[in-house]
């Protein structure tokens, strides 16, 4: 027997329907969150210089905050209103490889007036970032960058979660960034570094009590720059590297970041009432604060400081199977690279210099059509990276994190992004998980424009 609702609809059918309705993906109706590639402008330098205009995504710097619970779906339709094209790399996420955000590679860059909607569950809890990956030494130094958080589903027990967004700006007197992005000395040398290091901390918290426990989420975002940092008046462990958890959190000794790395530590404030807690940076001209609180009023002091709860990302235990590719890394100034092969053709360092390309993977200039390695998924894989230059690079991997494998033979942190200094030798290796063109360069945004990137290929 079947009942008349007064819209037409049998009861049975108004049943089925809200039923069906129920199993729709939520918001499959509901317009998707945007993300805005745009021009903006902000405040950098105190008020007597001008606001200093910028490209920003939703016209910020750091663009908005993305933030969601473990095992929670991002979704983000882009929408490009740069002059220029572009594209959004998700650093340090496992996505599926048409997400990663590479023109060229896993999508066509987006144009003027153009969308594209990523969408992916990042599988790890932790502190990452978003950025261009077009053109990216120029647009990541106009500030197309943001943060994205992964949170656990039982976070640590803190009194404030901050984050710690650190930059370093080339500026012209007029506030305005310098556009020489281009220069041959930036690329042979260091990279582009800038005039003006900054941070922005958020949530703004200004005091805080004496005890009170911080978890500090530190970026750099900077484009070619590694930043030395301290701490003082807190006092606590680094508990993850590159949004990875420390099974056991560490002491902070001197903590250098790399571009692209992030260190999450918490600590407790030591200082006393009255006095500032800072977080400071280590520059050639001296230590300056970056961040700042004041110290009022007093807590309980806490107890031993516990590891995040782990993630899900594959630990190595044995690499005594695994395969070895050597990366020789070579060029840039005071380098012993003579020539190399720059998209097939030999060329000599000069030459190369005029196009605006410095520095080679295994005699190789610039992205290979091959890729450095073909993997299939599940195969153990290492790289044994030999830095024959004269500088420090960031070596990144896309797609998944890497362990070092240590003189001892035990294996480091997790991580996806490594700092090697000048003429070192350095071994990673990892368990190729996803399938998918995935890229490894040098996050010195300048050396990777100028040539050191190669990628993977997993099958
Ligand atoms: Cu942070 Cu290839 O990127
Ligand atoms: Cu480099």
């Amino acid at each position: 027997m079947t009942e008349h609702t007064p819209n037409g609809f049998t009861r049975r059918g108004f049943l089925t329907s809200s039923a069906m309705a129920a199993l729709l993906p939520v918001g499959a109706n509901a317009s998707v969150p945007t993300l805005t590639a745009r021009l903006g402008q902000i405040r950098l330098l105190p008020d007597e210089y001008p606001e200093t205009p910028i490209w920003g995504f939703d016209g910020q710097v750091p663009g908005p905050l993305i933030r969601l619970p473990q095992g929670q779906r991002m979704t983000r339709k882009l929408l490009n209103q740069l002059p220029t094209p572009t594209s959004v790399h998700w650093h340090g996420v496992r996505v599926p490889n048409v997400m990663d955000g590479v023109p060229g590679m896993t999508q066509d860059a987006v144009q003027t007036g153009g969308d594209f909607t990523y969408t992916f569950t990042p599988p790890d809890a932790g502190t990452f970032w978003y950025h261009s990956h077009h053109q990216s030494s120029e647009q990541v130094a106009r500030g197309l960058y943001g943060v994205l958080i992964v949170d656990e589903t039982e976070p640590p027990d803190v009194d404030h979660d901050l984050t710690v967004v650190l930059d370093d700006w080339r500026l012209t007197q007029e506030g305005a960034i310098s556009d020489d992005f281009d220069r041959p000395h930036d690329w042979t040398h260091a990279g582009r570094l800038g005039n003006f290091i900054h941070a922005v901390t958020s949530p703004q918290v200004t005091s805080v009590a004496r005890n009170a426990r911080l978890r500090l989420r530190l970026i750099n975002v900077a484009t070619d720059r590694i930043m030395e940092i301290s701490l003082i008046g807190l006092e606590g462990k680094i508990v993850a590297f590159d949004g990875m958890p420390l099974l056991k959190p560490q002491k902070p000794e001197r903590l250098f970041l790399g571009p692209a790395q992030r260190v999450d530590l918490i600590v407790d404030v030591t200082a006393d009432e009255g006095e500032d807690a800072l977080i400071a940076s280590h520059e050639r001209d001296g230590v300056f604060a970056i961040a700042e609180f004041s110290v009022s009023g007093s807590n309980t002091r806490r107890g031993i400081i516990p590891a995040l709860p782990d993630n899900p990302h594959h630990r190595l235990a044995s690499v005594t199977d695994a395969r070895k590719v050597p990366l020789r890394m070579e060029g840039g100034a005071m380098g012993g690279l003579r020539d190399a092969t720059f998209k097939g053709q030999h060329l000599s360092i000069q030459e190369m210099v005029q196009l605006g390309q410095a520095w080679a993977f295994n005699g190789v200039v610039g992205m290979p059509d091959d890729p450095l390695l073909s993997a299939s998924t599940g195969e153990t894989l290492m790289i044994e990276m030999v830095n024959d230059t004269a500088f420090a690079h960031a070596m990144h991997l896309h797609g998944q994190h890497f362990q070092e494998v240590l003189d001892d033979g035990s294996f480091g942190p997790l991580r996806d992004t490594l700092l090697m200094a000048r003429a070192e030798t350095r071994t990673i290796a990892f368990r190729a998980d996803t399938p998918g063109k995935w890229l490894l360069h040098c996050h010195m945004l300048s050396h990777a424009a100028a040539g050191m990137r190669t990628w993977l290929h997993v099958t």
